[in-house]
């Protein structure tokens, strides 16, 4: 095959993805005067981004006064059960108010308190009132505002385009290979660095709010080019996905609906979360022990519900009453805003769920409870990256966003999702900028691993035969789901990774018929090969990690190990395959291990922001 006839394309900077975090990192890359190219494998402005519903996080102490960084720092800490990487939690926290601030002066519109200042809501595992929000639309508006901004900077957009590999000169970045999804003809970006911000996998599990475009693309791409992965163990199952009917189940219903009040309740009416309340969870949730009474004593008033007790927690609690009989119909449980606001509340504060519910399911919000069960929203770990700059440890490549690690330790908490990306995003701009600044010579193209990343994608197109794709895909989905849930043992997940061993056979034997044009086939093939990384990534780390820790939670291994806080499960490429491995941490910085486990009441006296 000839290369030369190859569609070439020559940015300073690729941003692979086009969610929250690819465009903010584009925005400041384009700001700092960078040619930059975004591609985007779906249509601009379908993004998992829009599935962070309830609010951003960010201590901006508008409904709260007693809200600050530290504050948000320590709930954030000790949501991810002091896995996170520290210097990734601070800066996080200090900067996410500026960024929502930004983003007003961008054009967001976010919901007012009455002295018109941005209104927050509760959220679980925060403190107080943080999630600046858009009714239950924050992730739809940001991104609608981040997109709109990014046309003016003149950001160059490749739609319904995907990656298929890096390619790499003497070991850092020259460009990368990808492909047009309508055409399937091949393009090759040279750039000088390469951002990745293509979220996590979820499409490795059956019941998932991510859509189809969640294959864990840049943690194969990283993963084949040398990249470490961290904390793949921690994935976070949502507690609230709808259940029924079938074709939705896993859609996300927001926790903005248990912030503004909704109840969670079993089959016999009993509001059970009372029930699931951690004993040690006063020193455990950044929560005063006199509140945590009051909710171990089922006072209804106590200011914050145990509804809104972290994900990890609320998902396994919804898990162990449907396995004890109590759940609804449909094998979830109900969750109950109808008799706790009045509709007009319901349908001003949130609208979509009002008419996701309407539509889907032909049910009113307003008047009977919704049903709803745990479903893989986010991956906590991703591509190992620095904290202050993103860059990975392949010179050249950085990456942002849900499909970096590391900053949300064992378990993310909601909202932290839409700030992270609009921090991190900066910052991985910035650390590209500088990046490209300091390179004394230009990366050159390596033909023969074109060749390589070509043949390996048309190999699928030439076989006369072999195993459908789609097949493939769901017997993944019904292993990982199986064998890699919301709890696992160290049999189940030996039993998955053999599961996954026979797939991975499989998947190097799919066929798709032979032209690459509107062929979902093939790309369903290609799609795989990256999911297939993505779980056996997770399940590896997984029986790595012998405790229970946030969202990870062994049976075998029941509670928190002392050793488990000492190192993180780092995931990397070898000549004899994927290994996982312990790897130590660092001490952490003295100023932060203070702040985190500090009191409130040493804390809330700081001023709010940062
Ligand atoms: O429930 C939600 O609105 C999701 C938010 C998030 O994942 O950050």
């Amino acid at each position: 095959m000839d290369f030369s006839d190859i569609q070439t394309v020559e940015h300073d900077v690729l941003v692979v993805g086009a969610g929250g975090a690819g465009i903010r990192a584009a925005v400041e890359c384009a700001q700092n005067g960078l040619n930059t190219g975004m591609i985007s494998k779906s249509l601009l402005g379908k993004a998992h981004t829009v599935m962070a519903e309830g609010g951003v996080a960010a201590a901006m102490g508008n409904v709260d006064s007693r809200d600050n960084w530290k504050i948000h720092f320590r709930d954030t800490m000790r949501g991810g059960k002091f896995l996170n990487q520290w210097r990734m939690a601070e800066l996080h926290a200090k900067q996410a108010p500026e960024r929502v601030r930004e983003l007003e002066e961008w054009g967001a519109v976010f919901d007012r308190t009455e002295n018109g200042l941005i209104n927050q809501r509760n959220f679980g595992g925060h403190r107080y009132p943080r999630l600046a929000h858009v009714g239950d639309r924050t992730g739809l508006e940001i991104l609608r505002t981040l997109q709109d901004f990014c046309i003016h900077k003149g950001i160059h957009t490749h739609m319904e385009c995907t990656g298929l590999d890096l390619v790499l000169d003497n070991g850092r970045v020259a460009g990368l290979v990808g492909y047009w999804r309508e055409t399937g003809r091949f393009i090759l970006f040279k750039a000088k660095a390469v951002i990745f911000a293509t979220g996590g996998g979820g499409k490795a599990w059956r019941i998932t709010s991510n859509s189809w475009e969640y294959s864990g693309d840049g943690l194969g791409m990283a993963y084949r080019a040398g990249a470490e992965l961290i904390d793949m163990e921690f994935t976070q199952f949502h507690p609230t996905g709808m259940v029924w009917p079938p074709s939705v189940r896993g859609i996300l219903v927001t926790e903005g609906v248990r912030g503004d009040g909704g109840i969670l309740k079993n089959s016999d009416g009993k509001r059970f979360m009372f029930d699931y309340i951690p004993k040690i969870f006063a020193s455990e949730t950044a929560d005063t022990v006199e509140e945590a009474n009051l909710w171990l004593s089922g006072d209804r008033d106590a200011r914050r519900p145990p509804e809104l007790l972290t994900r990890d927690v609320v998902a396994r609690a919804i898990k162990a009453e449907v396995e004890a009989g109590r759940g609804s119909p449909n094998g979830g449980v109900f969750l109950d805003i109808a008799s706790q606001q009045s509709a007009e509340f319901i349908k001003r504060k949130l609208p979509s769920m009002y008419h996701q519910f309407k539509e889907l399911a032909v049910i009113d919000i307003t008047e009977v409870p919704m049903e709803v069960g745990p479903t893989l929203h986010y991956f906590m770990g991703g591509i190992r990256v620095d904290s202050n700059s993103q860059e990975t440890n392949i010179p050249g490549l950085f990456a942002c966003g849900e499909c970096a690690g590391g900053m949300h330790g064992a378990n993310r908490l909601g909202g932290n999702s839409l700030s992270d990306l609009l921090v991190f995003g900066k910052l991985a701009g910035d650390g590209v900028t500088n990046y490209i600044n300091n390179l004394s010579n230009k990366p050159q193209i390596n033909n023969l691993k074109i060749k390589e990343i070509i043949t390996s994608a048309t190999d699928i197109l030439n076989r006369d035969e072999g195993i459908n794709p789609f097949v493939l895909h769901e017997k993944l989905q019904e292993t990982m789901q199986k064998y890699v849930g919301i709890v696992r043992t160290g049999d189940e997940l030996q039993l998955g990774l053999e599961k996954l061993e026979k797939i991975k056979e499989d998947v190097g034997r799919v066929y798709a018929h032979a032209s690459p044009q509107y062929n979902p086939g093939w790309n369903e093939a290609l799609d795989l090969k990256n999911l297939m990384v993505t779980a056996e990534a997770v399940t590896k780390a997984a029986f790595l990690r012998e405790e229970s820790r946030g969202a990870h939670t062994r049976l075998d291994f029941e509670g928190e190990s002392e050793e488990g806080m000492k190192y993180n499960v780092v995931i990397r490429n070898t000549s004899s395959g994927m290994v996982a491995e312990k790897r130590h941490r660092e001490e952490p910085p003295k100023e932060l291990s203070d702040i985190a486990f500090a009191t409130l009441s040493e804390l809330e006296g700081e001023s709010s922001g940062s």
